[in-house]
């Protein structure tokens, strides 16, 4: 299958990505955390093939996107006050809420979870896309399963060219790492995968602590239970071995010294010190702000596989604020090789 390169500023592109998606096909949309590959959530066949395009586990749910949020209340049984008021807050934005089903959605959209994951993206073209298709849309990121997920058309095209019907090309993602992923299923609200929003927006809202899921910032052995099936899997990660190092710049200098990786991910403060003292290793910014880092991460592990680099470490992040999603992102794509110096 040939992949038609769609603009998203054209009105008449929207139509045919939406007419695809009505259609049963593929469509790699935009949104404001990273692009996504859509499907009709309500057909099971065209939700099955994005499991076959992505090279996806069967047991992955993915999320279902919506475009006002009063279209979220008929694919759940319930709508609890607290979804609601995150809701008013949050939404359309990178929040993912995870509620109980209601029987006429598929059961392969959330892999036969009683559970479905639901978020309204608040990028205008997925906006746009959502009211034309007029279904609801399932949608995981839009990469190779495990591969870091994609902020731009290109990223997309890389990994699924052939593969799917059409990608809607909206330029780079805003927030670049994906959304929250919040459990509200039981009291207390549960924080699955940090994301575009973060705990403490969530906590100053609702007026009460969100409880942290283990699994965000330890690895879960194999055979352990998990409340989100996509933290098992290996993710994000490029093909290069990366090492996550924690403590300040001298010291981080001085590992990478003795340890001699091919390159070195390292805050853009830092370059020009790293460049000055370790002038044969190659070094990558990635951004000094939680917010820089988040919208760069996944384009520079992207950029390592193609420079070629073999090994690479990579200064730890801040894990405050949208910081604890870089962080989660940046510790699965090292396989949770972490060191402190
Ligand atoms: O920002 C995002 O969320 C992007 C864009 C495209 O919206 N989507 C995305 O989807 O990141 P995906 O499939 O890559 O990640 C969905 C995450 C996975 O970790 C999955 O296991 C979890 O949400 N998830 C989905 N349904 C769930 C459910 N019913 N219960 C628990 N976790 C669920
Ligand atoms: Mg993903």
């Amino acid at each position: 299958m040939t992949t038609l390169r769609l603009n998203a500023s054209i009105p008449a592109d929207i139509a045919r990505a939406a007419a695809l998606l009505r259609a049963g096909e593929l469509v790699a949309m935009p949104t404001e955390t990273v692009y996504g590959l859509a499907a009709n959530a309500l057909a099971p066949a065209a939700v099955a093939k994005i499991f076959a395009a992505k090279g996806r586990p069967q047991d992955n749910p993915l999320i279902v996107h919506v475009a006002e949020a009063s279209q979220a209340l008929p694919l759940v049984k319930a709508f609890p006050f607290t979804a609601q008021r995150l809701a008013d807050a949050f939404w359309p934005g990178p929040l993912t809420f995870i509620l109980q089903r209601e029987g006429h959605v598929p059961k392969i959209v959330s892999a036969g979870l009683s559970t479905l994951a639901l978020r309204v993206p608040a990028h205008p073209a997925a906006r746009a896309l959502l009211r034309e298709a007029n279904v609801p849309l399932a949608a995981p990121s839009a990469n190779r399963s495990g591969s870091p997920s994609p902020t731009l058309a290109s990223h997309v095209l890389n990994d699924l060219n052939g593969k799917i019907a059409a990608v809607l090309d909206a330029g780079p993602c805003a927030v670049g790492i994906e959304s929250t992923v919040l459990d509200l299923t039981s009291e207390i609200p549960l924080l699955l995968r940090p994301g575009g929003i973060s705990a403490e927006q969530l906590e100053k809202v609702l007026g009460q602590p969100v409880a942290i899921s283990p699994a965000i910032a330890h690895a879960i052995e194999n055979d352990a239970p998990t409340p989100s099936p996509g933290m098992k899997y290996k993710h994000y990660a490029p093909r290069a071995e990366l090492t996550l190092v924690q403590g300040g710049l001298q010291a981080f200098i001085a590992y990478a010294e003795q340890e001699q990786p091919d390159g070195l991910l390292v805050f853009d403060a830092d370059v020009s010190t790293v460049n000055c003292q370790l002038s044969t290793v190659n070094c990558l910014g990635y951004g000094d702000s939680p917010e820089e880092q988040a919208r760069r991460l996944f384009a520079r592990l992207r950029e390592i596989d193609e420079l070629g680099w073999r090994t690479a470490l990579v200064r730890c992040p801040a894990k405050e604020g949208l910081g604890l999603g870089v962080y989660n992102r940046l510790l699965r794509a090292s396989a949770f090789r972490e060191v402190s110096v």
